[in-house]
Formats: structure tokens, sequence, C-alpha cells
């Protein structure tokens, strides 16, 4: 079936992101977003093959055993929006189990142009299922895709592989009340979401045996070099993952090796590295499966169903917009 990309309006403000995380006092910081360039995202598949990295397989085995299920509880006629689809792997399963009994269109909406290329790839050739592709951040992108909805069309949104965990508690419900707002009653949102397991699990899925997830990290800085003409020694940063008990999370950070200084020309500035210093780059927030009931009704849906894989605890809710 046809797929068609529709590109990216304004590009993210990578320069005035890494100014804005690095050369201010206190901890420092860069989004995550930015660890999705054309090799992140190649990096991040491997992660998800890696056998310490139980998340995709834990979603995609529910995906895989239950995509019947889960199109048997929505509306009859859906668009579906997937946002940060990555790959998209996964989501072949709910792509056939819809098509057998509708023509679906299917809008994955992706920040990384090599992702969103190798999702169309992936699952452009499913009968019955027309891609059109938002190269946008995610509420930008789901406006665009909701803009798409005809009369009869309920939304499908899908946000896979516990990707909400990457935002901070307070800031992933502002996010489900956004993704509300664009919702009309009736519409639906899957809900992927890692659920707390034994910490020397959860860190070495974040810190695994061939060095993939620091390479992952690490590849931050070589694409502020590559695209700010930056002169960081990547060599002398390391990977390093971190459980915070507090907010139940895993950080990932950059350790600076040693007092450094290093000069980004096109983000207008220098940064000061002290010995063993670091730079925050990701959050994985996990939850309990009780958890979510709660967390839809805040936000204004409910959750209508939930799926748990118990070989890596992970959970996939059905919340439905009230
Ligand atoms: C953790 S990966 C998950 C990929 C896939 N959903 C999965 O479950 O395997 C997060 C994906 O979201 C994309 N992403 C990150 N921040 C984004 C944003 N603000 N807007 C749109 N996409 C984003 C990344 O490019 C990446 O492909």
């Amino acid at each position: 079936m046809a797929t068609a990309v529709i590109p990216q309006q304004s590009r993210p403000n990578l320069a005035g992101d890494v100014r804005a995380g690095l050369c201010r006092p206190g901890q420092k910081e860069l989004p995550s977003k930015y660890l999705y360039d054309e090799i992140g995202s190649a990096l991040f598949e491997v992660v998800s093959l890696l056998p310490e990295y139980g998340l995709t397989r834990a979603d995609e085995r529910i995906l895989q055993r239950h995509a019947a299920e889960i199109v048997s509880r929505l509306k009859p006629q859906v668009l579906v929006a997937e946002l940060g689809s990555g790959s998209g792997k996964k989501t072949r399963w709910l792509l056939e189990a819809l098509s057998g009994r509708q023509c679906t269109t299917y809008c994955p909406i992706e920040i990384s142009p090599t992702a969103l290329a190798r999702c169309e790839s992936e699952l452009g050739r499913i009968d019955c299922v027309s891609i059109v592709g938002f190269e946008r951040p995610y509420l930008d992108g789901l406006l665009a895709a909701a803009a798409r909805r005809k009369e009869d069309d309920h939304l499908l949104v899908l946000f896979l592989g516990s990707t909400i965990g990457n935002f901070d508690r307070d800031a992933a419900e502002r996010f489900l009340t956004e993704v509300r707002r664009i919702l009309f009653p009736g519409d639906a949102l899957l809900l992927g979401t890692d659920l707390e397991k034994p910490l020397p699990q959860l860190l070495r899925a974040y810190d695994d045996s061939i060095g993939v997830t620091a390479a992952f990290n690490l590849n931050l800085l070589a694409r502020i070099n590559r695209e700010l003409d930056a002169d960081f020694n990547v060599a002398a940063f390391r990977h390093e993952a971190r459980y915070n008990d507090e907010d139940r999370r895993v950080e990932m950070h950059l350790r600076s090796m040693r007092d450094q200084i290093v000069t980004i020309p096109r983000a207008g500035c220098s940064v000061s590295f002290v010995k063993e210093e670091t730079i925050w780059t990701e959050s994985s927030h996990k939850y309990h499966a009780g958890e979510m009931e709660a967390m839809a009704k805040r936000n204004g849906f409910r959750c209508d169903s939930q799926w748990i894989d118990t070989e890596w605890p992970f959970a996939e809710s059905l919340l439905i917009a009230e």
C-alpha cells in the first residue's frame, strides 16, 4: 500500500539545547532525544537485540500473543498513530491483526529520519496498510496525524517500548494530559511500561557486556563533534548506568575521566569538566503494573485492559479516552 513521508517543518535546536544543558551551573544534562541520530538509531536497534535488554522482546511477546485481543477491544474503524516508532518491528503484529478487519492508515511519528525510513521499509508491505510518516516531535506529529482522521475514524495511539519512562514522572503525567487533549472520547492509547525488577538485572540492561549501550550513549558526544564542530575527546568520558532508588529510574550518565575543557563553536560556548563530573543523558523510569489505572484516571482515560509479560516484567495497558 502507499507510503508517504511528511518532512519536519522546523529542525530541533541541538545547539541551543546543548548550550542550555552543558553551560549552566549544577548537574550537566543533555536531552535524550538527541541520542537518536543516524548512528544512535542504528545502535538502539542493536541494543534491542542484546540478551541483557529483555524489554523489547517482552513488549513484542505481548503484542504477538495478544494482538487479536487488543484489536477486538477497539472501536471498528481506527487510524493508528505511533509516537517514537523506531523501526516499528513490533507494531507489525498489531497492524496485521487490524488489517484482517479493515484497511488501516498507520502514522509513525519520529524525530529520527533514520528510524522513520527503517519503519517505512519494515512495515511498508503489509496488505491493506498505508503509511503516512511524520518527521516531527511527538505532539506535533500526533496533531498532524489526528487531522487525517475521517468522520468515523477513532484514533489508536501507540506509545510502546516504555519510552514514556524517559520522561520525569510529572512530565509523563503532563504528556498524557496533552495526548488526551488531542483525542476524542472512545479513542485509545496503548501504553508500554517497563516494570520494576531486581537491580542487577536492571543495571545490566543499560550497561551490557559488549559495550553497545556505552557506544549508544557516547555517540551523543561524537554527534555534537560532528554537528557542532565540538572537540569532545570521547575516550576521556565513560558510560555509566546507575539506579536512582528514590525516583525509581535507571539514569545514564557520561563521566569525565579527567579535568578538561571542551569547545563547542556552533553552540557558542566552552565547557569545563572536573574529573568525575557527569553529564546526565537519559532516564528510564520504572513502574508498578498497578500504577497505570490511577495514572490513566488522572489524565482523562480509563484503563480498559492490561497485559503483563512475566519473563521480563513489562506491561502493555490499553487506555480509553473518556
Ligand atoms: C526508546 S526508542 C523506542 C523505539 C520503539 N518505539 C521501541 O519500542 O523499540 C525511542 C524512539 O523515540 C524517538 N523519539 C525520541 N524523542 C522523540 C520526540 N521528542 N519526538 C518524536 N520521536 C522521538 C527516537 O528517535 C526513538 O526512535
